[in-house]
C-alpha cells in the first residue's frame, strides 16, 4: 500500500490497529480533523491547515500536540516515508484514551494521527464538466466553524446526494443556504460572487479563503452574505471549493440547471488563478 502513519511521536503504517477503544475520538467525537493535499511531496496550504486545527483545538479545550514547527516537520518526515508523490494527508486530534465517561478529567495525553493517501484530484474535463448537487436539510451542530470529528449529518447528506445521482449536498437551514456537506459553496450573479460570511454556520475554508483574496486581486466583487434557498433560483453560475476539488463548476441544483449546464465564466477564471496559485506554492 505505500502509506504511513504517524502515532502519537513514531511512524508505522496503516496496517497497524493502533487506537484503544477508549479513545474519546471513537466514543464520543471527542476531537477535530484536517485534510491537506500534497503534489509531487509537497504540501499545499499547509500552514493554513494547522492554523485552523490550532482554532479548533482551543475552542474545543484540547492541547495542540505541534507548534507551526514541529507541525511542518512531521508532515515532511510523514512524507519523505510516503511511497508516492500526489495524496492527501490526514490529521487527526483527539482529546485521548481514558475511561469512557462525560467528564474528561483534566490534562489528558491527546491522540495525534496523521497519515497518507493516494487521491486522484479532479482532471481537466471533469473541471470542465462540473458536478451535481442536491439540497439537504443542515443538522449539523451550532459550532460549524470547528472541523469536528463528528461527521454523521455530513454523511447522512452526502449518501442522500449520491442516491440521487448527485456528487454534493448543499446545506441549507431554515431557507438560509450554508455549505456544502463537504465544501464551500459560491454562486455568481451579474459578475458578483457570493458566499456565507465566516460564523458558526460554515468551516472556514482554506480554498474559500484563497479564491476570495484571488478574485479581490481580479477586482471581481464579492458578497459575503447568507443566501436565501429561493436565491437559487437567479444565479449565473455556482461553484464549490475543497481542497480535493479545489474549484469545481456546479452545474445542476436539484434538477434545475444553473447557467446552461456549462462552466461559467467567472468560475473558469477563478479556477484558473487557483490552479496557478496552487501550482506556485508547491513549487515556492
Ligand atoms: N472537507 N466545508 C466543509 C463542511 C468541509 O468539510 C470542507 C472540507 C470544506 C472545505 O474546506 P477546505 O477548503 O479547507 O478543504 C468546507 C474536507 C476536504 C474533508 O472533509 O475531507
Amino acid at each position: 500500500m505505500g502509506d504511513v502513519l504517524y502515532f502519537n511521536g513514531r511512524f508505522t503504517t496503516t496496517a497497524e490497529r493502533i487506537v484503544s477503544v477508549e479513545d474519546r475520538g471513537f466514543q464520543f467525537g471527542d476531537g477535530v480533523y484536517e485534510v491537506f493535499k500534497f503534489v509531487g511531496k509537497r504540501p499545499v496550504f499547509l500552514l493554513d491547515h494547522f492554523r485552523r486545527m490550532d482554532r479548533g483545538l482551543r475552542e474545543i479545550d484540547i492541547p495542540n500536540p505541534w507548534n507551526e514547527a514541529s507541525f511542518s516537520q512531521t508532515m515532511s518526515k510523514l512524507l519523505e516515508r510516503t511511497s508516492f508523490a500526489d495524496g492527501v494527508v490526514y490529521i487527526q486530534v483527539t482529546r485521548g484514551e481514558g475511561e469512557r465517561t462525560h467528564f474528561y478529567p483534566d490534562g489528558m495525553q491527546p491522540t495525534a494521527v496523521a497519515y497518507s493517501r493516494r487521491f486522484v484530484f479532479p482532471d481537466a474535463s471533469r473541471k470542465e464538466r462540473g458536478i451535481r448537487l442536491i439540497t439537504a436539510p443542515d443538522l449539523r451542530w451550532k459550532q460549524c466553524q470547528i472541523k469536528s470529528i463528528n461527521l454523521l449529518p455530513n454523511a447522512l447528506a452526502k449518501k442522500k446526494a449520491q442516491r440521487a445521482g448527485a456528487d454534493e449536498a448543499l446545506l441549507v437551514e431554515e431557507g438560509t443556504v450554508r455549505e456544502g456537506a463537504s465544501a464551500s459553496f459560491f454562486v455568481v450573479r451579474a459578475g458578483k460572487i457570493i458566499t456565507h460570511p465566516l460564523d458558526e454556520h460554515i468551516l472556514p475554508g482554506v480554498v474559500r479563503d484563497r479564491v476570495i483574496g484571488l478574485a479581490i486581486s481580479a477586482k471581481i466583487r464579492v458578497d459575503e452574505r447568507p443566501l436565501r434557498e429561493t436565491e437559487l433560483f437567479q444565479l449565473d453560475e455556482a461553484f464549490i471549493t475543497s481542497t480535493t476539488m479545489g474549484v469545481m463548476p456546479v452545474t445542476e441544483i436539484d434538477d434545475r440547471v444553473i447557467g446552461n449546464s456549462r462552466r461559467g465564466e467567472v468560475t473558469a477564471e477563478l479556477q484558473r488563478l487557483f490552479d496557478d496559485l496552487e501550482s506556485q506554492e508547491r513549487s515556492a
